[in-house]
């Protein structure tokens, strides 16, 4: 009996634990006006980028869905339009593991869309594999393809005036490496068959997200454009598709118990797009809604600029 007690009270005990520490909740208090603003979320078909898109259409904003599945996006759209009331999400397509496609994408959109305000680089995956330009995937679709997307939209962005960037990043760009001259010679960041070696490449592609933001946010000083990187939380969505079966067993029921759901894991995104007077923290890192410190690695100078030639020199920009 007092064993049985003295083990309900360990499990309760490590689960408050957890949903104040790893689980931890939070929730955007930003009140920025969206309406007549225009806002780009890759990968809003599904997961985070649902919730955010979802939240933002609510708002007033005008929302473009950069998905690369016309039916997914479309089916996304109907379930914002019919909980929002909004008539104003549209799709279009982009395939971030295809340079042709960002181009293309970025195209269209500055052709057709008058103005810019927030991009939100949200899609990503964990996953094996090469992209049509023969990158790794994670390096390709998580980092690469939002850069060019970035660089490409940047003018409009700035026309726009206050425009903001904001890139889903993760904690696990803590266990992230990230050697340039290697990835130079490679077109990739790790790679392997084994879960664990897509993991280790997911966390390098994660890290490159924050050193992105740090550089971008130097390179935007003086512009009124400002850029974020996110951990949005563990969230349970779809991410872990492309895992293996025994892993998908192991999360699946730890998922529901503590991960957060979607529009929980929009929080921290929405913060960045949303709280005024966070300008001066350009650059920075947040999760839980607040800027966090990075360990070095994340916030290294010399690595930041010699990734930002080497994807300029990958994208045929320099
Ligand atoms: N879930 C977490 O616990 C967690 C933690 C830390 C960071 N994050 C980050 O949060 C972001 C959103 O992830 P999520 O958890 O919401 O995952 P998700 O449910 O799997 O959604 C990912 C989205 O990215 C899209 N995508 C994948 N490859 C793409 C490509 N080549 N071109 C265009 N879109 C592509 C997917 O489109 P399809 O549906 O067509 O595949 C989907 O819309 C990711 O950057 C992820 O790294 C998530
Ligand atoms: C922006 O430029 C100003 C003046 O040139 C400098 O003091 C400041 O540190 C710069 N900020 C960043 C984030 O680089
Ligand atoms: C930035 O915004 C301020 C205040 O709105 C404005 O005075 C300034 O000209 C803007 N700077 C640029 C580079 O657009
Ligand atoms: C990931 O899994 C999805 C659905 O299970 C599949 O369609 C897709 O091809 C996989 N992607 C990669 C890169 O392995």
């Amino acid at each position: 009996m007092f064993q049985l007690l003295l083990l309900a009270g360990v499990v309760l005990g490590g689960y408050i634990v957890l949903t104040q520490t790893l689980f931890k909740r939070s929730r955007c208090k930003g009140t920025a006006a969206v309406a007549g603003k225009t806002v780009i979320v890759t990968g809003g078909n599904t997961g985070i980028g649902k919730a955010t898109a979802l939240h933002l259409a609510r708002r007033g904003a005008r929302v473009v869905l950069a998905c690369r599945n016309r039916d997914k996006a479309q089916s996304a759209i109907a379930d914002i339009e019919q909980e929002t009331g909004s008539t104003d999400v549209v799709y279009m397509h982009l395939d971030l593991a295809s340079l042709k496609s960002v181009r293309c994408f970025a195209e269209t959109f500055l052709k057709t869309e008058s103005r810019l305000d927030l991009l939100i680089n949200n899609a990503g995956l964990v996953a094996d594999g090469q992209t049509e330009d023969g990158f790794g995937i994670e390096f390709g679709v998580n980092h690469l393809g939002h850069f060019l997307l970035t660089r490409l939209l940047l003018e409009r962005l700035k026309e726009s005036g206050r425009g903001r960037v904001v890139t889903l990043a993760s904690m696990a760009y803590r266990w992230g490496r990230v050697d340039v001259e290697a990835l130079a010679a490679s077109k990739h960041l790790g790679t392997g068959t084994y879960s664990w070696q897509f993991f280790q490449a997911y966390c390098n592609s994660k890290l490159c997200n924050v050193l992105f933001t740090h550089e971008l946010a130097k390179r935007l000083n003086g512009t009124n454009v400002t850029c974020y990187c996110v951990h949005p939380g563990i969230v349970h969505t779809e991410l872990s598709r492309n895992v293996s079966l025994w892993q998908k067993l192991f999360i699946e029921p730890v998922a529901r118990l503590l991960f957060l759901d979607p529009e929980a894991g929009a929080q921290t995104t929405l913060h960045c797009a949303l709280q005024e007077g966070i300008e001066p923290l350009s650059g920075r890192y947040f999760s839980c809604c607040a800027a966090q410190e990075v360990c070095a690695r994340g916030r290294d100078d010399a690595t930041s600029r010699r990734l930002w030639e080497v994807s300029e020199r990958f994208c045929g920009l320099s």
